[in-house]
């Protein structure tokens, strides 16, 4: 495919001194820059944020986050930081601030003669996204003879009302065309190839439909509880943090339409289609868990009540499972079950396809039950890659069944997959809005949500480090299905 270049431009972040930008921007940055995507010069960084640093303490306090990251040659480093970055301090991010902004980067851009091309990081808390933008408006930097694009990320609201709000005040300032929300799992290069093993196999997409698959799972499990993000999490809890957007996200991959084209619209459109296909989901197809201390080698891993900045007695789920149903040609009848949760035994993000049995059992001999259903399971993270999964016969007598597994293994392949803010920033770089969230989606799929997420929910308890409570076990059983667990 045509590779696009990426354009000289500045690329502006507001709200800079943060942790998001010392972790991950920074470094999706120089290392876009060690690749040779971004040419020295070609584009130019501007940091703004209420810290009150001048521009070499800025450079330094960004040099020194990235010899933390490691692996990069210092000297050259040093060289970027000092050519490519600049700070611009803000003191309480009112119209005077946003002023002297403006007049910092028409500087920057006079200076390096770039043309007026620039992209907008704001990496701000929600509740004051629109004020920004409309202060960027006000100073005219959002005005350009070349163009301009806004970048954020979750939440995108908190239900449909306050997202299609912030949409609006959005769209008051600048074209849908303009803007890139991140959803940063669309980012990791195996959700990519979950598209690229869907559209350019064959085999695989004729197999994908109610006729031969009997189930399909959606596991995004994390070993770590909420860490030092208490506060945070209590307000927000696993729906709205990961469900609403992290797997929905994947479910509509995995279950989209061949779409005309692969670009943008092509393919936000199919995954929009499944969204308006999802039947409703009933608080019976919803199970919510939260978890509990768990003693371990010695040592107590707290309960998530006990964690910093969460009341003792919250009810904020770090556990969801539930059931959705596409009704749609493709997948009417199959059940596609989604789970997430913190503090489950170790970190996996997987998709786990189960197609149906065969239709006669020609082992008469043998247990039927005993027989496992072939199964693809695509792993996103950590070890990604695919695994096939099939019966063989085992050597010798008696005749015997054990199932084993093609597999592909990505690293094997080609090495680390790189990061997903890597492809994330080039592909707003280039203008490539295909990996992002839209207006759309990101209210289509509140709407679906909200009805569960209103009034009482009830709770079940697991203890840290286990697969959460037995309550979503039963969800599945209630089918005949189980989950599956990684190959
Ligand atoms: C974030 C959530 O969006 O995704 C976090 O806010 C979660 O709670 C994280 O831990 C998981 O991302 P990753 O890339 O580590 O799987």
């Amino acid at each position: 495919m045509l590779e696009h270049q990426v354009e000289p431009h500045v690329f502006v972040i507001i709200g800079a001194t943060g942790d998001l930008t010392r972790r991950k921007l920074l470094p999706a940055l120089y290392t876009l820059r060690d690749q040779g995507v971004l040419e020295t010069r070609n584009t130019l960084i501007v940091g703004a944020s209420l810290s009150e640093l001048g521009v070499e303490e800025f450079r330094l306090w960004a040099f020194e986050g990235l010899r933390q990251t490691g692996g990069y040659n210092e000297t050259e480093l040093r060289v970027w930081c000092d050519e490519c970055l600049y700070y611009q301090a803000m003191h309480e991010g009112g119209g005077q601030d946003y002023e002297a902004l403006a007049l910092y980067i028409r500087g920057v851009e006079r200076t390096h003669n770039m043309p007026e091309k620039r992209v907008f990081y704001l990496a701000l808390p929600p509740d004051i996204m629109p004020i920004a933008v409309e202060r960027l408006d006000q100073v005219g930097l959002l005005k350009s003879h070349g163009w301009v694009r806004i970048v954020f990320e979750k939440p995108f609201g908190r239900d449909f009302h306050s997202a299609r709000h912030l949409n609006t005040a959005l769209h008051r300032y600048i074209e849908e065309s303009q803007i890139y929300r991140i959803d940063h799992f669309l980012g990791k290069e195996t959700v990519q190839n979950l598209m690229a093993f869907r559209f350019a196999n064959p085999i695989f997409e004729s197999l994908w439909n109610r006729n031969t698959v009997e189930n399909i799972q959606i596991t995004v499990a994390e070993d770590l509880g909420v860490e030092h993000r208490g506060a945070y999490y209590e307000d927000s809890g696993a729906f709205r943090d990961m469900v609403q957007n992290h797997l929905t996200q994947l479910m509509t991959v995995v279950a989209m339409e061949v779409p005309v084209s692969f670009d943008a619209a092509a393919i936000q459109n199919e995954k929009l289609k499944v969204l308006n296909c999802i039947a409703p989901i009933t608080p019976q197809d919803v199970v919510f868990g939260q978890y509990t201390s768990w003693q371990v080698a010695g040592q107590t891993i707290p309960g998530y009540r006990e964690e910093q900045g969460v009341p003792k007695d919250s009810t904020t789920e770090t556990y969801v499972a539930l059931k959705a149903e596409i009704h749609n040609w493709r997948w009417k009848g199959v059940p596609f079950y989604l789970r997430t949760a913190k503090r489950l035994p170790r970190k996996l993000t997987q998709v786990a396809v189960t197609f149906r049995d065969a239709p006669t059992q020609v082992f008469r001999s043998l247990d039927p039950g005993s027989i496992p259903p072939n199964m693809l399971l695509i792993t996103l993270q950590p070890s990604e890659g695919f695994s096939l999964c099939f019966s063989v016969k085992g050597p010798g007598r008696p005749f015997q069944l054990t199932d084993h597994a093609l597999q592909f293994d990505y690293e094997n392949a080609f090495g680390k997959p790189p990061e997903a803010y890597e492809t994330l920033l080039r592909d707003v770089m280039i203008g490539d809005q295909t990996l992002f969230v839209t207006a759309d989606f990101t209210e289509t799929a509140w709407r679906l949500y909200d009805p569960l997420l209103i009034g009482e929910k009830s709770v079940h308890f697991y203890t840290a480090g286990s697969w959460g409570p037995s309550e979503a076990d039963a969800l599945l059983e209630k089918n005949g299905h189980r989950w599956a667990l990684g190959w």
